[in-house]
C-alpha cells in the first residue's frame, strides 16, 4: 500500500485490475438524440472524464426498454435499436487506462407520467402522495414480462461488452424495478417472485446470471444496491444484507452501496446528527458498509457524500470499502480524482444547492437539474460552472417541463 491509499489498484473476482480506488458514480446524462441514441457529446464528455484520473467510470443508466424511461433523453439499449456511435463512446472513455461500465435499468413505477401512461412494477402499487401528482398508478407485471425484462438486461450487458464498454452495472439502487422487487411495501406479489427475501432477490438474481451468461467470467459484473429505502415497511438494512450475501456467493465483481428512492432521496443527502464524526457526516451509508464488510469479501464501493481527501484516504486505508464513488464533485470538477491521487489535501467544492427561493427549492430537483447542466456544458467541450446560477437552472426547467409537472413535488 503507497501512502496515498486512492492511488493503489484493486484486483477484482474477474481478474480485471481497476488502476485506482477512485470511481464515478452513475449520473445520468440526459442528453442522449430523440430517438435514444448516444452522439459525439457523450464522447467529449467521457473522454474528458477518462482524462480526470478516475480508474472506474460508470455511464449514467441506460434504459433497456424505449417504453420504460426515466427521462426523457435516456440511451437505449435493446433488440432493434442499433447506435452507431458506442464503440467511439467507449474508445473515448476507456482511454487512460480507464474502466468503463455501463449502467443498466429499467425504471418500474418510476417512469414520470409525461413518458409512461401505464408504467409496470412488481404489483400494481403507486408511489405515494404528492409523488402520485408525477407518476401514473402502474400496472403488475406478468410472469412472461418478468422474463422478458431479465433478458433485456442481458442483451444491454451484451451490447456494451461487444461495443468495448469493459465492464456493466445493474441499477438495483434508488427505487427503480430491481429495488421496487426486493421491497416489501412495492413487490406484494404471491408467486415466485414476491413474498419471502429470497422470492423477492429472485428477479436480481436472475438477472445477474443470464448476464454472466452472455458476457463470461471474465468480464466485470457489478451492481448499485440501497443499503434500506429508508420507508417504514421497506427494504431494511437486514434484508440488504441478505442480497449481498447471495450476490456475493454468485459472483459478483463489485457492489456499490447507496440507498433510498423516489419516496425517500437520501442518495444525494444523508440525515446525520451534527454529533457524528467528520466520517460518518460525510459518506452517508459508512456504518452499514462496516457492517457488510464483516460478512463478504467482494470489492464494495461506497458512495454518498465523500468530499474530502482525509475521509476518502481514510476509509480505504481500514479497509471498509474497496472504492470511493464520487458523483457530484466530478460533475463540476473533471479534474478531482487527479488532485485526490496527486495526494494534495483536497475538498471537494460540492454544496447544499438552494435558489434563494424556498417555493422553487421545493418543486424541482435541484441536484439532478443543476448538476445535468454541468455535464451537457462538458459534452459541447465547455468547462463546467460551479458559479452557474440555481435559479436559472431551475426556472429554465420548470419551463421546459411545465410548472405541473413539479407542484408540490420533489423527486429525487
Ligand atoms: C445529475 C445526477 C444524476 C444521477 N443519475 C444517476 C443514475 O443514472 N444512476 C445512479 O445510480 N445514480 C445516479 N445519481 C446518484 C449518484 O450516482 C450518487 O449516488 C449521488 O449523487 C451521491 O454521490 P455524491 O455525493 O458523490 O454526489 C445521480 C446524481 C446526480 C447528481
Amino acid at each position: 500500500m503507497s501512502l496515498n491509499q486512492l492511488a493503489n489498484s484493486l484486483k477484482l473476482p474477474c481478474g480485471a485490475i481497476i488502476k485506482n480506488r477512485i470511481g464515478k458514480s452513475a449520473m445520468s446524462e440526459n442528453m442522449a438524440t430523440k430517438d435514444h441514441r448516444s452522439d459525439n457529446s457523450f464522447n467529449t464528455l467521457y473522454e474528458r472524464w477518462a482524462k480526470g484520473g478516475s480508474g472506474l467510470l460508470i455511464t449514467g443508466n441506460i434504459m433497456i426498454d424505449h417504453t420504460a424511461l426515466g427521462e426523457p433523453r435516456n440511451v437505449v439499449f435493446e433488440k432493434g435499436h442499433s447506435d452507431l456511435n458506442l464503440k467511439e463512446w467507449a474508445k473515448a472513455g476507456s482511454q487512460n487506462n480507464t474502466h468503463l461500465w455501463t449502467q443498466i435499468n429499467h425504471p418500474g413505477k418510476q417512469s414520470p407520467k409525461f413518458l409512461s401512461k401505464t408504467p409496470v412494477s412488481p404489483s400494481a402499487i403507486g408511489l405515494r402522495p404528492p409523488l402520485n401528482k408525477l407518476f401514473n398508478p402502474p400496472r403488475a407485471l406478468t410472469e412472461s414480462e418478468i422474463c422478458d425484462s431479465i433478458e433485456r438486461f442481458a442483451y444491454a450487458a451484451k451490447v456494451s461488452k461487444d461495443n468495448g464498454f469493459t465492464g456493466v452495472q445493474i441499477h438495483g439502487a434508488h427505487g427503480y424495478l430491481v429495488s421496487q422487487f426486493l421491497s416489501p411495501l412495492h413487490n406484494q406479489r404471491t408467486d415466485q417472485w414476491g413474498g419471502s427475501i429470497e422470492n423477492r432477490m429472485r428477479f436480481v438474481s436472475e438477472i445477474y446470471k443470464a448476464i454472466r451468461k452472455e458476457v463470461g467470467n471474465q468480464f466485470p459484473v457489478s451492481i448499485k444496491l440501497n443499503s434500506a429505502d429508508f420507508q417504514k415497511g421497506g427494504f431494511s438494512q437486514d434484508e440488504s444484507m441478505t442480497v449481498v450475501q447471495h450476490l456475493s456467493e454468485q459472483g459478483m465483481d463489485l457492489i456499490e452501496i447507496s440507498g433510498g428512492t423516489y419516496e425517500a432521496p437520501v442518495m444525494t443527502g444523508g440525515r446525520k446528527n451534527s454529533k457524528d464524526s467528520t466520517r460518518i457526516r460525510e459518506a452517508y451509508f459508512l456504518e452499514y458498509c462496516e457492517e457488510v464488510r464483516k460478512i463478504v469479501k467482494t470489492p464494495l464501493m461506497l458512495t454518498g457524500g465523500f468530499r474530502t481527501s482525509k475521509v476518502m484516504d481514510e476509509v480505504i486505508g481500514n479497509g471498509i470499502c474497496d472504492m470511493v464513488g464520487l458523483a457530484r464533485s466530478i460533475a463540476v470538477n473533471p479534474e478531482f480524482p487527479n488532485e485526490l491521487l496527486a495526494g494534495k489535501n483536497v475538498e471537494s467544492s460540492v454544496k447544499q444547492l438552494t435558489t434563494g427561493i424556498k417555493f422553487l427549492d421545493k418543486i424541482v430537483p435541484l441536484e439532478i437539474v443543476w448538476y445535468t447542466e454541468q455535464l451537457k456544458r462538458m459534452g459541447r467541450g465547455e468547462d463546467p460552472q460551479p458559479t452557474m446560477s440555481v435559479l436559472k437552472a431551475a426556472i429554465g426547467t420548470v419551463f421546459n417541463t411545465g410548472v405541473q409537472g413539479f407542484k408540490k413535488v420533489r423527486a429525487k
